[in-house]
């Protein structure tokens, strides 16, 4: 029988799907915050539920514009990840402060991050305030073509980042540490 460890970790044996920059729109303009707890939900049409706290900024945006964007994360985004994640939306203009570039997606305005070798634009199906959970259609997607041929290209050690739980994350074998951080 393996060693039992504490509830509080019990999640991180499961979280270590690729960390999303979820990029939306507000009425004071862009707002991005990470959200690691996320899954597929459906595959024709793809589908998505993630977990998102009903008093983020990205909530409130969400249900106002009934739209948002996943950004996949590589390490270069990694200060990002610490900023958007250690300020809220409700009080700073967070692409003001951190220079971090960024274009309006095609279909629905959200932002996608430069950086990102990945994106997918998402159109709102449901929220349930009850248990911050949101789900969503993928209406687009995009990938780096390098990096992504029907599946990624692992590899050529693709450039993806993971959160394994609080300040650390990993990507491909390097286990990388970042603090939320609440000024750039
Ligand atoms: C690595 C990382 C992963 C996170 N994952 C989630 C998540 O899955 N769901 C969530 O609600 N918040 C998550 N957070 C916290 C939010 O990103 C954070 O509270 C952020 O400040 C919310 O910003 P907003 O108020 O502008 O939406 C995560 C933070 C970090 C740093």
């Amino acid at each position: 029988m393996l060693p039992e460890i504490p509830l509080q970790f019990a999640t991180r044996l499961i979280n270590s799907g690729p960390l999303l920059l979820v990029g939306t729109q507000g009425d004071r303009g862009p707002n991005m915050a990470p959200v690691a707890w996320h899954m597929p939900g459906a595959k024709t049409p793809p589908l998505l539920h993630l977990t998102i706290g009903v008093r983020h900024q990205t909530w409130a945006n969400i249900e106002a514009r009934e739209s948002f964007s996943c950004n996949l994360v590589p390490p270069a985004l990694l200060k990002a990840v610490g900023f958007f994640g250690g300020t809220s939306g409700h009080s700073v203009e967070k692409f003001a402060r951190a220079p971090v570039a960024w274009h309006p997606s095609s279909l629905f305005g959200m932002p996608f991050l430069d950086l990102s070798p990945g994106m997918l634009e998402c159109a709102l199906l449901n929220l349930d305030p009850e248990r911050h959970l949101v789900t969503a259609e993928i209406k687009r997607a995009h990938a780096d073509p390098a990096l992504f041929q029907e599946r990624w290209c692992i590899e050529k050690e693709v450039p993806i980042v993971h959160h394994l739980g609080g300040e650390f994350f990993q990507c491909g074998g390097e286990l990388l540490r970042q603090e939320r951080i609440s000024d750039w």
